[in-house]
């Protein structure tokens, strides 16, 4: 998840500097990036049961609104851009809330080293 917080920078950086580019380089930087492999995908999917549409909504939207930022980036509409980059940090964090400590858990269980 490194590239992706060094995307979102420089989504962020580009919007506070008129940089267009920059904001269009992070925006495809976050709508491509890679995937978890299939066996992580199911030890989420243990864990969060009925939940997994939901987390999947969230990785869904935010590649949407990647996607759309990159080409209000390309068309030279920063308002949309911005407006964008917001609803995009709201669906980053809410899934945070929801899901991170959750399925960082099942990932790389907790407990005594062995
Ligand atoms: C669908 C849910 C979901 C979305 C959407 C999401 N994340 Fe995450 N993110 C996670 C999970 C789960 C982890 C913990 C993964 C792990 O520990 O391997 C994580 C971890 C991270 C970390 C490491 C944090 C730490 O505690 O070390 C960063 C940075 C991060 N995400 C950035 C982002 C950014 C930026 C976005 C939006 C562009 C985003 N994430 C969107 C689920 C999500």
């Amino acid at each position: 998840m490194q590239g992706l917080r060094d995307n979102l920078v420089e989504i962020a950086d580009g919007l506070l500097t008129d940089d267009l580019e920059l904001v269009e380089r992070g925006a495809t930087g976050i709508a491509n990036h890679p995937r978890i492999p299939p066996e992580q995908v199911q030890l989420v999917a243990r864990e969060l049961g009925e939940e997994m549409p939901a987390f999947k909504q969230f990785d869904m939207h935010v590649h949407d609104l990647a996607v759309e930022i990159g080409a209000a980036a390309r068309a030279g509409d920063k308002t949309a851009a911005i407006g964008k980059f917001q609803g995009m940090i709201d669906g980053c964090l809410g899934c945070h809330i929801a899901y991170k400590d959750r399925v960082a858990n099942v990932l790389r269980p907790a407990g005594p080293a062995q």
